[in-house]
């Protein structure tokens, strides 16, 4: 309790001790290059190298006993199969592919990895991969003068990662969320290095507690884990982008999301009963306020035990869900993994009965107190369990229900360490483990149990899962949200980075709670994050109880028309969107970015924490300050036309811009396009009309991308029934050439043709079309 007193930082109390001793992995005793795994034995550890692809290396090395190589709950691919040439000269051994070249050097036994230029990308100096008595591993590596850092999922602070240290500990933190609280909901044990316009991945995967130290020293880095095995995969990039395609090619990419999971979500902790729920949604009709989700917080649930419904609130859930079904509007349900102990009730008896909770290696469950007080846990590590909690969602299925959200999932009690006896010991499908090991993947289990229960259960449609505890990989099963944050001004200037570094940590569906969850919001910030909101990847308005609620018409009229306006904007750039999500999900590139990934050379993109893209040719410059109107706005290489006025600003140089409360900077590059659609009405949300916005280029230039459509919520697009055209916009003195260079799918959208708007053209330019005068793509 004192330690948010001076008391923290008495001279008496462990900084950090001296007698830290790591033990060094020492010199090479002897290797076996036998087989695709090359192995080294040194004096105090083992070492395997395998390559997955060209550009992949992993690194285990394993202090005590053979690396083990097949414990990642992360990982989903096996090694490719790679040329490896292998030499050796001397003190050193090298190991080559066409991407990258390993120089292993004897003794002591260090691993520098180069790329295929020769240029250096993770090295090792006087001190290399180390141990401690205690258990941990640790792995020094070279700092160079120019290095920049990003990922590390979920994280406060700013988007360069240099000179701060994480740690990776899956935290239910309600307070605070400041630069320097560094263990939040997720653990990614992942970043990126951008040096000199070149970017490398390295992903160390290890689930126990662990820490990065980009800070202590100018010299090198360093990353620990409590226990386990330094298990490290280096990705050689060279730009951020193809090092995100290499790291999500491991871990693993975001699923194709429903539309309506794009569009907007209105939440709060909570609705308490059907009548305030069917008020709400009557609401956004009557406003014509576009909305697809409501949630369903823990109130719902009879003394907050999930899969049940409080028959006094809501009395009816069917008939509630299938109304607003009608309205255009879908209900997600909270659910969380603490399970009431309660001889009565369901399911904590099957819990029992068939023996699905944590327990203590000794036999005993482990209870801790959530949300509906002492509560059992089921044990997500063991398959059975797995299927057991997935197929228990037919409760919510058969209702209607095509979204869950999870949360406390870290989990979350109510103690002093805030979460699970690190003893448990869990089953781990016949592999017992410790909480303390496991405790990072709790969340991502729970997150897999559900989604393919649900993915099962839906038949054909396309689940939605929101979870707020994950590790690697987590974005295979679910979207993100980052917590509990509040209604600041610096909490909306955080979540900027803090969405774009999960975004380069490969979860590319995340968002904050729009408004802020915990205190008061204000009418301005309010309407200043919604604008951000409806173009972050994930547009959830969510308020904790307590604080004022803060749906779109609570501060009046002029408010509400202007967020009702950006609502809707998210609506009119969902072909935009939806192209660039299914980007992501081939991909893994991130929908909503920092400009450094489309601008690695430029420096003055490196820590650019205010401003935003949405795939490679949007810039946005949003207010993120109270009783502002003007900022300043960095514009890159190119020149950029603002969306709403049609000015033009040459790239390179910063601008002053003005923006009343109704106004979001967005800039568009010229020689790109843009998709829009349109706003129809809540229970139309498929637009009719779908447009290009071609904005005439500089000479020249020569712009690709796919536009991607489908019916937005099945899986009949892994059929073949989808549209997907690939497009070039090609400027010249004369003419703006829009060509659709490949149509592929079967898909047949509502509307039959794509209609062209030349942007900017000059006045000797035409707009031609697959080689014509028209203004419109045949799409039927
Ligand atoms: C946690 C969640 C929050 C939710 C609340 C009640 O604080 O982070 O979003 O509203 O629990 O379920």
């Amino acid at each position: 309790m004192l330690e948010d007193t001076s008391f923290a930082i008495h001279p008496g109390k462990d900084q950090t001790s001296k007698a830290v001793v790591y033990r060094d992995i020492g010199n090479l005793i002897a290797e076996d290059f036998s087989t695709t795994i090359f192995k080294f034995t040194c004096e105090s550890g083992n070492v395997a190298i395998q390559f997955y692809t060209n550009s992949i290396v992993r690194i285990t090395m394993n202090p005590q006993t053979d690396p083990k190589l097949n414990q990642s709950k992360s990982v989903i691919v096996k090694p490719e199969k790679v040329n490896v040439e292998a030499s050796s000269k001397g003190e050193i051994i090298t190991l080559a592919t066409s991407q990258l070249q390993l120089k292993i050097k004897r003794a002591p036994f260090r691993v520098d990895i180069f790329d295929k230029l020769g240029k250096e990308l993770v090295s090792e100096t006087e001190r290399g991969m180390a141990y401690r008595e205690n258990g941990e591993v640790v792995a020094f590596k070279k700092m160079h003068d120019y290095d920049h850092f990003y990922g590390f999922g979920e994280k406060s602070g700013h988007l360069d990662k240099r000179d701060e240290k994480f740690e990776m500990w899956n935290s239910d933190v309600y307070a605070p969320h400041n630069p320097e609280t560094n263990a939040l909901y997720e653990s990614i044990p992942y970043f990126m290095t951008l040096r000199n316009g070149r970017a490398h991945g390295v992903f160390f995967d290890n689930t126990f507690r662990s820490n990065f130290d980009m800070a202590s020293s100018e010299n090198y880095y360093t990353f620990s884990a409590e226990g386990g095995q330094l298990d490290y995969y280096v990705m050689a990039g060279p730009e951020p982008k193809s090092v995100l395609e290499q790291y999500t090619y491991l871990t693993g990419r975001i699923p194709l999301p429903s539309k309506w999971s794009l569009g907007y979500h209105q939440s709060r902790y909570s609705y308490e009963s059907e009548v305030e729920v069917r008020e709400l949604a009557q609401n956004f009709i009557d406003k014509d306020i576009p909305v697809d989700v409501i949630h369903l917080d823990i109130h719902y649930m009879n003394g907050y035990r999930v899969f049940t419904f409080d028959k006094e609130r809501f009395p009816n859930p069917e008939k509630l869900i299938s109304d607003l079904r009608k309205m255009g509007i879908r209900v997600v349900p909270i659910v969380d993994p603490g399970v009431k102990k309660d001889p009565e009730y369901a399911i904590y008896q099957e819990g029992v009965n068939e023996d699905l909770f944590c327990k203590y290696i000794e036999g005993e469950t482990y209870f801790g107190e959530v949300w509906p007080g002492i509560s059992a846990f089921p044990d997500f590590t063991e398959e059975k369990v797995r299927k057991w909690w997935g197929e228990k969602h037919a409760f919510y299925t058969k209702i209607g229900v095509e979204g869950i959200w999870n949360d406390m999932n870290e989990p979350a009690v109510f103690n002093e360490s805030k979460t699970m006896d690190l003893e448990v010991m869990h089953r781990n499908d016949g592999k017992p483990t410790t909480h303390r090991e496991l405790h990072n993947v709790y969340g991502l289990l729970m997150g897999k149990a559900t989604y393919e229960g649900m993915k099962e259960q839906l038949d054909g449609k396309r689940p939605f899962l929101l979870t707020r505890a994950g590790y690697a990989g987590v974005q295979r099963y679910a979207s993100v949200w980052t917590g509990d944050n509040r209604s600041f001004w610096e909490h909306l200037q955080m979540s900027l980075p803090m969405v774009m570094n999960l975004g380069l940590s490969g979860v590319a569906f995340t968002g904050p709670d729009v408004g802020g969850f915990a205190h008061d919001t204000n009418a301005e910030l309010l309407t200043r994050w919604t604008q951000v909101g409806a173009f972050t990847p994930f547009f959830r308005n969510h308020s904790a109880i307590g604080f004022r609620y803060q749906e779109p018409w609570q501060f009046g009229e002029k408010y509400e028309a202007i967020m009702k306006r950006y609502i809707q904007m998210r609506y009119e750039w969902m072909p935009q969107l939806y192209s660039l999500f299914y980007e992501a999900s081939q991909k893994g590139l991130p929908v909503m970015r920092p400009l450094l990934m489309e601008y690695p050379d430029d420096e003055k993109t490196y820590n650019l924490n205010d401003q935003f893209m949405l795939g490679d040719n949007v810039i946005f410059a949003p207010i993120l300050q109270p009783a502002i109107t003007d900022r300043a706005v960095y514009l890159p290489e190119g020149n950029w036309v603002e969306f709403s006025t049609g000015e033009v600003f040459e790239g390179e140089k910063t601008y002053l811009i003005h923006a009343e409360l109704e106004d979001l900077p967005i800039f568009v590059k010229q020689g790109t396009a843009l998709m829009q659609g349109e706003w129809v009405s809540n229970n139309q949300k498929t637009p009719q009309n779908v447009s290009m916005n071609v904005y005439a280029g500089i000479i020249g230039e020569k712009y690709q991308f796919t536009f991607y459509d489908d019916d937005g919520e099945t899986f009949a697009y892994e059929e073949g029934n989808y549209l997907k055209l690939k497009i070039e916009v090609i400027s010249s003195k004369d003419k703006v050439e829009v060509n659709v260079v490949q149509k592929q799918g079967d898909f047949i959208p509502e509307y039959k043709e794509i209609t062209i708007n030349g942007i900017g053209l000059s006045d000797g330019q035409k707009l031609l079309v697959n080689g014509q005068q028209t203004n419109y793509i045949p799409v039927i």
